[in-house]
């Protein structure tokens, strides 16, 4: 008696029937079905080879970027119960964090120690993905998608520097602005949007509090979305190329076959 038929009154059920939308998965139609009708496996195509999901071949460094940055995004929305963009209060909330607010100082210290992590990993993912050629036709769109998370990445970590008001904070930005008031013809005008006036002041901490706690961060989730949902729209990792374009002899076929056996 086969699996499915033995789960079959389980599958035929009312309850099952409710949540899942295909058969036991030991045939190829319901394989595809398990992945097309489930969000979060819907990111994968529903063919992949072994190699592109072996740890060895992205030592998952994508998902870990995603992963760090949910932290933050968790952690951020606690700071904001508590801190207060203002010149005069600022510094004062983040002592109070760090000191009077129960697991303040864990709290401060993950999405502190989440954003050094991103920025790592977003560059080592970046560089996997160039060694291993995943810029080429067809995933370029992707690639410069990728690009501008890089930049939303390093400004997130740029606004949020400010927020602390302390004398690293203030004199970081101040150097960061001017070297920004030095670029080409619109540098002055950087400059002076960032800043809000001539120096970092009560419009800068504003301004920077704006952008870190809800342009940047609404920007990224939108464009992760756009990033992830392209991997899966050309056909997963790099790896996956040679074997669907029929390039490579059989050993790479039978691998995304075998994955199909296995389901
Ligand atoms: C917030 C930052 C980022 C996140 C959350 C992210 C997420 C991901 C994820 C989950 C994947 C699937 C495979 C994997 O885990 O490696 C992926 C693939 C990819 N990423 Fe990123 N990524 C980010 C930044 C970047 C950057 C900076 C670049 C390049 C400039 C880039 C270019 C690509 C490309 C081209 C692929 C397809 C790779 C292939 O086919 O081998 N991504 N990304």
């Amino acid at each position: 008696m086969s699996t499915s038929s033995r789960l079959s009154p389980l599958t035929r059920s009312r309850v099952w029937r409710s949540i899942f939308r295909h058969g036991w998965p030991d045939n190829p139609l319901d394989r595809s079905l398990v992945t097309t009708s489930n969000i979060f496996l819907h990111l994968h195509p529903v063919k992949v080879s072994r190699k592109s999901i072996r740890w060895s071949y992205s030592f998952g460094l994508g998902i870990i970027a995603a992963i760090s940055f949910g932290i933050l995004l968790v952690t951020g929305v606690l700071l904001m119960f508590y801190y207060v963009p203002s010149v005069e209060l600022a510094h004062l909330t983040m002592k109070e964090i760090q000191f009077a607010v129960p697991l303040g100082q864990f709290t401060r210290n993950m999405h502190r120690w989440s954003a050094h992590l991103m920025v790592l990993v977003v560059v080592l993912h970046m560089a996997r993905v160039f060694y291993t050629g995943g810029y080429k036709p067809p995933r370029e769109f992707n690639w410069v998608i990728g690009v501008t998370l890089l930049l939303l990445t390093l400004g997130g970590s740029f606004t949020g520097y400010l927020l602390p008001w302390d004398q690293l904070s203030f004199w970081a930005i101040t150097v960061g602005t001017n070297i920004a008031g030095y670029a080409p013809l619109i540098g002055p005008q950087i400059n002076q949007l960032l800043l809000g006036g001539v120096e970092v002041g009560q419009p800068t901490l504003l301004r920077f509090y704006t952008l870190h706690i809800a342009v940047l961060p609404v920007i990224t989730v939108l464009v992760i979305s756009v990033h992830v949902w392209r991997v899966r729209k050309d056909g997963g990792l790099a790896v996956n190329d040679a074997a669907a374009a029929g390039e490579v002899g059989s050993s790479t076929v039978s691998k995304i076959d075998e994955v199909n056996e296995d389901g």
